[in-house]
């Protein structure tokens, strides 16, 4: 696939099955999010990937729009230092689009969750060098195959906006 196609069949996924992400293939995220680009190279970012059915629970709990965190077999917590890096918001979302794509790759759903609430409380004991929430991230197998229209559609819109 190449890299258009992969963006193309990126979608939102909310809706896991209870099987769990390989282990190598949790590796394979932790590449993708350390590959994204970073302002001056300051790499302000954490990541906490998070499989404790207790700690998924409380997350979920932490949003309104995270109802699916305790469904997902694994959750990562995209946290960055707003004092490492001006640039720290744009540089955990650049990490964050790079993880849903290779979920994608590997055939795994995911959704990202937008979270701007102070992490310090959450993080002091998981990644105390971490100040700020960037992101939730779910990811999982999925119930949904991978054919869609949407990519179509999605490709359509993009050549009719040239
Ligand atoms: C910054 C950001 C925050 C988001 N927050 C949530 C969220 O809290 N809960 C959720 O279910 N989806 C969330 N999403 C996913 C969007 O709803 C989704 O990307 C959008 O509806 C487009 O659908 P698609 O991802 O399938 O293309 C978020 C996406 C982004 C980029």
């Amino acid at each position: 696939m190449d890299a258009l196609d992969l963006m193309l069949a990126r979608r939102s996924i909310r809706r896991f099955t209870t099987q769990d992400v390989a282990l190598e293939d949790e590796q394979n995220l932790i590449d993708a999010a350390f590959a994204a680009p970073s302002g001056n190279n300051a790499r302000p970012w954490h990541f906490v990937f998070v499989r404790d059915p207790a700690t998924r629970a409380r997350l979920k709990d932490m949003h309104e729009w995270t109802w699916m965190l305790d469904k997902a077999p694994l959750v990562v917590a995209v946290l960055g230092n707003d004092e490492d890096s001006p640039w720290w918001i744009e540089d955990c979302a650049a990490a964050a689009e790079n993880i849903l794509l290779e979920a994608t790759a590997l055939g795994l759903g995911s959704v990202w969750c937008g979270m701007r609430e102070d992490a310090t409380e959450w993080s002091a004991a998981r990644e105390p060098a971490a100040r700020c929430w960037a992101s939730l991230w779910a990811s999982g197998a999925c119930w949904r195959s991978s054919a869609s229209a949407t990519p179509a559609r999605r490709r359509s819109r993009a050549r009719s906006a040239r």
